[in-house]
Formats: C-alpha cells, sequence, structure tokens
C-alpha cells in the first residue's frame, strides 16, 4: 500500500516535533536506542526488546510497520526530535479505526533526555494527533507497576485506570497498570500543531474532523 502521505505529517508542540523518519533519522534512532533506555535491571517494556536489541530487528521493526499498513491495522512509529536531534519515539496504533475509533499507544526516550517533561509533552501530541487529527473517541495506555514516569504522564494527562493485568518480559509476571481516556474526558495542557494529515486520512481509516 502506498504510504507516502504519511511522511508529510508533522505534530508540534512548544518544544518538540513528531513525524515519520529517514532512513539517516531512523539510524539516528537506533543509536539512541544503543545508548541506553533505561537501566539494564529495570524492564519497562511488556516485550523486552532492549536486551537483545539488534540493528537489523530494529530497522525491519520500524519498516516492516509502514511495509504492512492497512486501514484496518496500523502502527505509526514516530520519532520524537528536540531541537532538530532525535530523542526517542511516540507510536499510535489501532486495528479496525474506522469502526472502533480506539487507538493504543506507547513511547520511549533515550536516557539523556528523561526527566525534562518531554514524556508528557509527546504523549500529549499523540492524544491531540488522536482526538482532535484522526476523531479518535478513546485511547488505551498501560505501564509496568514500577514505570512510575509513565503512570504519572497517564494520570496527568486524565487517564483512568482500568485494572491490572500481567505481563512477563523476562519470563517472571509483572503486574501492568491499564489506562483509558475517552475524548470527553481529553483536555490539551499545551499548544499543538497538527500538519500534513488531511490526504493521509484514509490510511488510517479516519475522515476530516470539523473545526
Ligand atoms: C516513560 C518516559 C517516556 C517518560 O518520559 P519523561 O520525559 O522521562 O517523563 P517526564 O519528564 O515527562 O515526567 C513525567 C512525570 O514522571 C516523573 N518521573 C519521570 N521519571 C521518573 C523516574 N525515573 N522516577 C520517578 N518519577 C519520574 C516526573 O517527575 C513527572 O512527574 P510529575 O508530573 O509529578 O512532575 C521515559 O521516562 C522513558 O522513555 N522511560 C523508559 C521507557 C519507558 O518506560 N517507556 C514507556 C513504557 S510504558
Amino acid at each position: 500500500m502506498n504510504v507516502e502521505a504519511l511522511f508529510a505529517i508533522r505534530v508540534r508542540t512548544p518544544r518538540l516535533e513528531l513525524g515519520l523518519p529517514t532512513l539517516d533519522e531512523l539510524e539516528e534512532l537506533y543509536r539512541v536506542a544503543e545508548a541506553g533506555i533505561h537501566p539494564p535491571a529495570e524492564m519497562p517494556f511488556a516485550f523486552a526488546w532492549t536486551d537483545n536489541l539488534r540493528h537489523g530487528i530494529f530497522l525491519d521493526f520500524h519498516q516492516g510497520a509502514l511495509r504492512d499498513w492497512r486501514p484496518s491495522l496500523w502502527e505509526c512509529h514516530f520519532v520524537t526530535f528536540a531541537g532538530g536531534r532525535v530523542i526517542g519515539t511516540q507510536n499510535i496504533g489501532a486495528r479496525e479505526f474506522a469502526t472502533n475509533r480506539e487507538v493504543g499507544t506507547g513511547s520511549w526516550l533515550g536516557r539523556p533526555f528523561q526527566r525534562q517533561g518531554y514524556g508528557l509533552e509527546q504523549r500529549a501530541a499523540i492524544l491531540e494527533f488522536a482526538f482532535a487529527g484522526l476523531g479518535a473517541e478513546r485511547a488505551k495506555s498501560g505501564a509496568l507497576v514500577h514505570n512510575v514516569a509513565s503512570q504519572r504522564i497517564s494520570e496527568r494527562l486524565g487517564y483512568r485506570m482500568t485494572g491490572v493485568s500481567e505481563v512477563a518480559p523476562r519470563g517472571e509476571p509483572v503486574p501492568h497498570h491499564d489506562y483509558v481516556i475517552e475524548r470527553g474526558e481529553w483536555r490539551c495542557p499545551i499548544e499543538i500543531r497538527i500538519e500534513g494529515l488531511e490526504p493521509a486520512l484514509p490510511l488510517f481509516g479516519a475522515f476530516p474532523q470539523s473545526g
């Protein structure tokens, strides 16, 4: 499927820019991951991909998402830029968005870029993209029990915790907090500009939003 239109999308916050990466930018993202996302003793992800980081697999994960893109099943892995450099990623994905209007999100930042409010800012950006840009009704997120930063971001942005599930990234079960925010609960705390989305809306199974 021709996904070229996705590359024109830019989501801008006061300090950040989100967009799909060029190959060079994807390589830069890999180097950010390689430099470290979390202390080795902690695993923030439900799937422990950072325990076995491989250049080829990393690139294929991102490029494969575009190769496999269908309006009924998509994963959009935006790269996050601060001051023109790659600092991490913010993704959004959906299955059958045209009928259920539900998205899920996930993100990470390189360690040097954490604890500066960028995590909150990029999640706010993706929620505004989902609700105002795509017309989503609901957005889901989740965080392992020890991931205070991710939980704080969900709480500050108005998500509700809906329950606790279980994942086992390193074989042992770990509680996972499940969060949801509905369209009517979303109040964007910062100024966000979305550019270049309209020609790409059919790729998301979405329609132009009024206002
Ligand atoms: C989760 C992550 C994206 C958050 O981004 P961030 O830029 O570091 O977070 P922010 O600076 O926006 O901080 C958000 C809140 O979490 C708190 N926080 C951040 N890091 C923290 C830490 N290590 N321990 C405790 N609190 C922390 C901040 O103080 C802030 O709280 P406040 O709202 O009460 O002031 C980032 O830390 C990260 O990439 N972590 C590793 C990967 C990961 O966990 N991904 C998410 C998987 S669900």
